[in-house]
C-alpha cells in the first residue's frame, strides 16, 4: 500500500517511514531540502533493508505539487509532517510561516480531495493548549490564543482539516498533538540534525556535552513548579512514530469514529528541566555544563500529556522512557560529531 510522507527526511518524518517500513508500507518522501539532508535516506536505507522512493518536491511549487498527485493517484494514505517549527523564526517571518504551512497544507488537501483513499494524518502540536488550566492535558482542553505565528499555523491547521471534513465526507483525518519530541533511532542511523544553535532543550544538552556549545542556559527556576524549572512531556521519537503507524492504520481500516479525530502524544509524565539534565547526566555519565538563567519569553510553565484517549481509542502508548531517549540522542550525537 502506497504511502505519501511529506517532509520524511525531517526527524519525525524520518522515524515513521522506518516504522512504516517496518510495517510494510510502501513508502514514498517528498521533501524539499530546506531543513534535513538528503543522506537520511541512506540511514532509513540501512535500517530497513528498503531504500523509499525519493523526489524532492517544494509543496509551495503547487502546479508541481499537482503534477506530483496526478501521477501517483494511487496512494492510500498521505501523513504530512513538511512545515517550518522554529517558534522563534516564525515571529520574525510570519507571513514565511503562513506560506509554509498553510499554503502548502491546503494545496495537499486539494489534490488529496481528488483521490479515492482520502486518508490524512497531520502533525499537530500540544502548543495549541498554551498553558493548560487543568494538568495532565486532554484533548478537550480549550485551544488557547497561539503566542508565536508558528503555533498559530497548527491552529489554524486543524480548523482548515476539520472544516474541510465537515463537507467532504470521504477525508478522513486524525491530527496528533505531539508532546516534545526527543531522542534518536537505537541504530543511531537517524536522529534529530537542528540547523545552527538548537532552539530545543535536548539537542542543545548533547552539543554542550560534545563541546560544540560552553554551557546550557536553564531558563528559568522560578516558576511555580518542585524545583522551579518549567516542566515538559518528552517522548521518544520512535514511540512517536509509532503513533502514526497505528494511527494510519485506524483510518486504512474504517476504525475511525468520526473522519476528523484528534489525539494526544505524550507519555503522560512531566520531567522538569533539571530533571532532564539529570537523566542525561546519568546516561551519559557525564556532568553537564549548566547555569540558571532568565525565563524565557512564551515558555508555558507546565505542559504533560493526558494519554487515556490515545491509550484506549488509538490503542498506542509509549514503551521507552526519559533515560532511553536521552542515551539516544547522546549516542547519535557522539555519532554525528564523530563522523
Ligand atoms: C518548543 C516550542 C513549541 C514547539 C516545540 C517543537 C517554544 C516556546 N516552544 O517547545 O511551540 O511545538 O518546541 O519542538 O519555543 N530550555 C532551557 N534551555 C534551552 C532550551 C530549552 O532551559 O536552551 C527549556 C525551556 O524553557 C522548556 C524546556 O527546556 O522549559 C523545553 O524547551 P524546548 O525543547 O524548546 O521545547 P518547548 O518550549 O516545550
Amino acid at each position: 500500500m502506497k504511502i505519501l510522507v511529506t517532509g520524511g527526511l525531517g526527524f519525525i518524518g524520518s522515524h515513521t517511514v522506518v516504522e512504516l517500513q517496518n510495517e510494510g508500507f510502501d513508502v514514498i518522501i517528498i521533501d524539499d531540502l530546506s531543513n534535513s539532508s538528503i543522506d537520511v535516506l541512506d540511514g532509513i536505507t540501512a535500517i530497513t533493508g528498503v531504500k523509499p522512493h525519493f523526489e524532492k518536491l517544494d509543496l509551495k511549487e503547487r502546479s508541481k505539487v499537482e503534477g506530483f498527485f496526478a501521477t501517483h493517484n494511487d496512494i492510500a494514505g498521505v501523513i504530512h509532517f513538511a512545515a517550518s517549527k522554529a517558534v522563534g523564526e516564525s515571529v520574525q517571518k510570519p507571513l514565511m510561516y503562513y506560506e509554509n504551512n498553510i499554503n502548502t497544507l491546503v494545496y495537499v488537501l486539494k489534490e488529496i480531495e481528488k483521490l479515492e483513499h482520502q486518508n490524512f494524518i497531520f502533525s499537530s502540536s500540544c502548543t495549541v493548549y498554551g498553558q493548560a488550566d487543568k494538568l495532565p492535558i486532554t484533548e478537550n482542553a480549550p485551544v488557547k490564543p497561539a503566542e508565536s505565528p508558528y503555533g498559530n499555523t497548527k491552529q489554524i491547521g486543524e480548523e482548515i482539516i476539520k472544516e474541510t471534513c465537515k463537507v467532504n465526507a470521504s477525508l478522513k483525518s486524525i491530527a496528533l498533538r505531539y508532546f516534545n519530541p526527543i531522542g534518536a533511532h537505537p541504530s543511531t542511523q537517524i536522529g534529530e540534525l537542528p540547523k545552527g544553535v538548537p532552539q530545543n532543550l535536548v539537542p542543545f544538552i548533547t552539543q554542550t556535552a560534545i563541546g560544540l556549545r560552553q554551557q546550557l542556559s536553564v531558563f528559568g527556576d522560578d516558576y511555580p513548579t518542585e524545583d522551579g524549572t518549567c516542566i515538559r512531556d518528552y517522548i521518544h521519537v520512535v514511540d512517536l512514530a509509532k503513533a502514526h503507524v497505528v494511527a494510519l492504520q485506524r483510518l486504512l481500516n474504517d476504525k475511525n469514529e468520526s473522519n476528523f479525530e484528534v489525539f494526544n502524544l505524550g507519555t503522560g509524565k512531566g520531567s522538569s528541566v533539571l530533571e532532564a539534565i539529570k537523566s542525561f547526566e546519568k546516561v551519559s555519565g557525564q556532568q553537564l555544563n549548566y547555569k540558571i538563567a532568565g525565563r524565557r519569553e512564551g515558555d508555558v510553565i507546565a505542559a504533560y500529556a493526558d494519554t487515556n484517549k490515545a491509550n484506549n481509542v488509538l490503542g498506542w502508548k509509549t514503551e521507552l522512557t526519559l533515560d532511553d531517549a536521552m542515551a539516544s540522542a547522546w549516542k547519535w550525537e557522539q555519532k554525528i560529531r564523530n563522523k
